[in-house]
């Protein structure tokens, strides 16, 4: 009889969109991941309205639901708490957690600011268990595969990072706002929620930190009708923010995100430039990575596209389908989960953890004053961390952490 896995018992905060791309992964992890060493029980889900949390919970095949988040911290049947909600409460709801003695995965951006991230970094070195941040866009194979080819030098030295991530759906006046337009709920607008990805994704893939910003914002609809039809709220949030960096090795980058730019949906795009070659990244092609290097051949030199969905060489895509059966955005999240058990349960580093959410959010403030004081802004950084080592074996092999 094969033996049985132990049981990791998850309680899960918020159920609305993350928390629902979260259900999704910890129902299908343990289907396509066969060597998780846990067998995840999607124990209790919490919310704050009971009707629409037990539709919720019925859904996505929760035990149990709760809306009382002390007494499921209380539990001692609960192994991991996942914080599914928005900004303003991820600080309180980590901080308890990590005082009941809980595993925590929190979404990004870490906190609402520096001073909160840095706390929650520190709470969770105290507590001594593992903390993960949600930055699942790293997860894709094409991302994973990216990171894995500039750790081998296939492009060279890192020269110049353009991140762009551009929506639309505040480009109507008359679109309703939420808690991600009031600052002291979301810490920032398209900033904290799109640049946030940009600032993880170029310090995955360049293993580079950002040690000067200058920042542009702007808000173009300043007051926006309330959601809850009670009168009008003021929008003290970016709806864009560009910023200009300068990078660890002298690597120069630019960063722009945005929620009016009419057309683009999810538009978030990398192209890193380096001394030798050229890797492009773009989420709504998320299989694919696009390639120049100079070491090709002359006649056949030119941009090409690889598919990343080769099962013995791209991260992940052997535990879904045949090679080429392209996967997904929920995929993303199902890889990091199946990671976060993995350096659960082994003890290896998982990253991004809470030292990557608050050099994450070092950039975020130091961008953000910037663009008040339009001045460059040197990035307080008060973390280290070591480089991943270059592999020269195929991507899979060299157990991508993160
Ligand atoms: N990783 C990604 O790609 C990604 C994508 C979207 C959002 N996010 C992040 O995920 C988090 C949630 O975003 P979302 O899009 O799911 O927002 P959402 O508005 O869809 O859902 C947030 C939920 O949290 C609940 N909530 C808020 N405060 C709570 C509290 N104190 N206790 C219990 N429930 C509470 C709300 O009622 C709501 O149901 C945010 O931090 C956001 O930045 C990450």
């Amino acid at each position: 009889m094969a033996a049985t896995k132990p049981r990791l018992n998850v309680a899960l905060i918020g159920y609305a969109f993350m928390g629902r791309a979260h259900s999704n992964a910890y129902q299908q992890v343990n289907r396509f991941f066969p060597d998780c060493p846990y067998e995840v029980v999607r124990k209790v889900l919490v919310g704050r309205t009971a009707g629409p949390l037990a539709e919720a919970a019925k859904t996505w095949g929760w035990e149990e639901t709760s809306t009382d988040i002390d007494a499921v911290l209380a539990r001692d049947d609960i192994d991991l708490v996942d914080v599914a909600t928005s900004n303003d409460s991820h600080h309180a709801i980590t901080m308890k957690a990590l005082k009941a003695g809980k595993h925590v995965f929190c979404e990004k951006p870490l906190a609402l600011n520096t001073a909160q991230a840095r706390e929650m970094k520190a709470a969770a070195d105290k507590a001594k268990v593992r903390v993960g941040l949600w930055h699942n866009y790293r997860r894709s194979p094409a991302a994973s595969t990216a990171a894995q080819l500039i750790r081998d030098g296939k492009i060279g030295e890192v020269r110049q990072v353009r991140g762009v991530y551009l929506q639309d759906w505040l480009w109507d006046d008359s679109c309703p706002a939420t808690w991600r337009m009031t600052e002291k709920v979301c810490g920032s607008g398209a900033h904290g929620d799109l640049n946030a990805h940009l600032i993880d994704m170029t310090r995955f893939l360049t293993q580079l930190e950002f040690d000067e910003v200058s920042g542009l914002r702007e808000t173009f609809t300043k007051k926006r009708r309330n959601a809850n039809g009670k009168g009008m709220v003021t929008v003290d949030v970016d709806d864009a923010l560009i910023f200009l960096a300068r990078l660890s090795n002298g690597a120069i980058a630019s960063f722009e995100a945005t929620r009016v730019a009419p057309g683009r949906k999810n538009y978030n795009r990398i192209e890193i430039n380096g001394s030798k070659g050229t890797i492009v990244w773009n989420f709504e092609r998320m299989n694919e990575l696009e390639f120049f290097s100079f070491e090709d051949d002359g006649p056949v030199q030119g941009f090409h596209t690889i598919m990343c969905m080769n099962g013995a060489v791209h991260p992940y895509a052997g535990n879904y389908w045949p090679d080429g059966h392209i996967i997904g955005y929920e995929h993303t999240f199902t890889n990091t989960v199946a990671d976060f058990l993995t350096a659960l349960k082994t003890k290896a580093p998982f990253r991004p953890d809470f030292a990557d959410g608050v050099a994450n959010q070092e950039v975020l403030d130091a961008s953000l004053e910037s663009a008040k004081s339009h001045k460059w802004v040197k990035v307080e950084k008060s973390q280290k961390f070591a480089k991943e080592k270059a592999t020269k074996t195929a991507a899979k092999k060299a157990g991508i952490t993160g």
